[in-house]
């Protein structure tokens, strides 16, 4: 006999997973964790990553989502509700100012894969072979102001449209049938990357660890990797998680999204640094890493046109399903706080995140203003994608993690985790010491400790 509401649950669980999926599987995987590793260090930066998912990220995932599913609300509108007294509101707050700028720069980076598509597309890497060449295309590509902002314009007009007209299922659906084909090119790509001729190095670099390179920086930057990749210390979880049915099972969900995202993360690494040391380029080159990495591999394969062109597509709707999910964030605030039309919300956060993100997309060598600002490399763009990107949600995640360990409390949290009504349970929580104990003191205290550390160091240097 069929049970349709048996049925009904079972495919809202894994509409739910994709679309937490695909706001965790985006750029963050693909483009920033490469750059990031080889950044800080290799391998040990990946250990570093890898451990901040499992006992921070893992934890928060599931507290964030339990909020939202509990209030049925944005951050904002979730602390107001459970916080009584409004000492809670800044979070909200902050959680709607790093949807915003996190907006602004993550869509110049979605401009630029659409800018490489269309070159793979016309054939511009077609007949190049040396490394150091395609490594001077991207800096003209990058430096070019014009096409830059207005790739990073054309992104934030096809996210605001699919957030506006909702047609969120249907690119949903899309990314459903997409994703695995993402995955299956990324075990491709890794293999000819692994077998080109002097990838070794590049492998010891990713797979083994070297302890020396250890440093507070560089703990605070995989903790803010693992909290990027996984859309968490913003409220994208929050909201994401107001949508959810209470059948569904939280810490499941939430271990499969987990899955994902670091499968990505892991293959996206093994494309990447085998192919650096093959191509003689350098680990450190900053954002701009996968742009002059990727089209050597295409060129060294046999049908690397269409591999390519393939991969570019995939990226690009993985970034879409990410972009989306953050600007639902402060749009959800506009209209339940403000009750603004949606229409309006988009179209306000669109452009002011375009002209937030105006100096960052110029900071990478069109304007030596904000290309040098600070003294730092990749000036702007390097200031608000570390503030918003790593800072933030460090300070997002650590507040979650307090208000739900300690002051909505683990036993309200486990309510509704297990969505026990009238003495039925309907999702068991075994984990439930494992995750107390993880949101209570490990999530908090790490953050606390890294955080504290590193801004000291930085900012009075000692
Ligand atoms: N997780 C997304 C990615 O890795 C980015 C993101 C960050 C999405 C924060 C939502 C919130 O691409």
């Amino acid at each position: 006999m069929s049970d349709p509401q048996e049925r009904g649950a079972w495919s809202s669980k894994i509409g739910f997973i994709l679309a937490g999926a695909g706001s965790a599987v985006g750029l963050g995987a693909i483009w920033r964790f490469p750059y990031y590793t080889g950044e800080n260090g290799g391998a040990i930066f990946t250990l570093a990553f890898l451990i901040c998912c499992f006992f921070i990220g893992y934890p928060v995932m599931i507290a964030e989502l339990t909020l939202g599913r509990n209030t049925q609300k944005n951050p904002v509108g979730m602390f107001k509700k459970l916080a009584k007294g409004g000492g809670w509101k800044w979070l909200g707050g902050l959680c709607i100012l790093s949807g915003f700028t996190i907006f602004a720069w993550y869509s110049i980076i979605a401009g630029w894969v659409v800018g490489y598509l269309y070159k793979t597309a016309i054939g511009t890497f077609s007949e190049v072979r040396d490394a150091n060449m395609i490594s001077s295309m991207f800096d003209q590509f990058s430096a070019s102001g014009v096409t830059v902002s207005s790739l990073h314009a054309l992104i934030i007009l096809m996210t605001a449209f699919v957030v506006y007209r909702g047609v969120k299922s249907g690119i949903e659906l899309l990314s459903k049938l997409l994703m695995p084909l993402l995955f299956l090119l990324l075990i491709l790509l890794a293999i000819r990357s692994i077998t080109l001729e002097g990838a070794a190095d590049g492998l010891k670099f990713y797979l083994y660890p070297d302890f020396s390179k250890v440093s507070g920086m560089m703990i605070l930057k995989a903790m803010g990797q693992a909290l990027f990749s996984l859309s968490l210390g913003m409220g994208t979880m929050i909201t994401y998680g107001s949508y959810l049915s209470k059948k569904e099972n939280i810490p499941v969900s939430a271990a499969w999204i987990t899955f994902f995202e670091l499968l990505v993360c892991i293959l996206a690494g093994l494309v990447i640094m085998p192919a650096v040391s093959a191509m003689g380029q350098s680990y450190t080159e900053g954002p701009d890493l996968i742009f002059k990495v990727l089209p050597s591999i295409f060129g060294q394969m046999p049908g690397g046109y269409y591999f390519g062109v393939g991969f570019f597509v995939l990226v690009i709707i993985a970034a879409l399903t990410s972009t989306v999910s953050i600007l639902e964030v402060p749009v959800a605030y506009f209209v339940d706080e403000k009750h603004w039309s949606r229409k309006k919300a988009v179209i306000f956060v669109g452009f002011i995140a375009y002209l937030i993100g105006t100096p960052a997309a110029l900071a990478h060598g069109a304007s030596d203003f904000w290309s040098n600002l600070a003294g730092i490399k990749g000036g702007f763009f390097t200031i608000i994608s570390t503030v918003f990107g790593d800072i933030s949600l460090s300070i997002g995640a650590f507040f979650i993690a307090i208000f739900v360990g300690w002051l909505w409390g683990v036993e309200k949290a486990t309510t509704e985790i297990k969505s026990e009504e009238n003495g039925i349970t309907v999702s068991e929580f075994p984990i439930k010491k494992y995750w107390s104990f993880l949101i209570k003191f490990v999530a908090p205290v790490t953050i606390a400790i890294v955080f504290g550390y590193t801004m000291w160091k930085t900012f009075i240097g000692l």
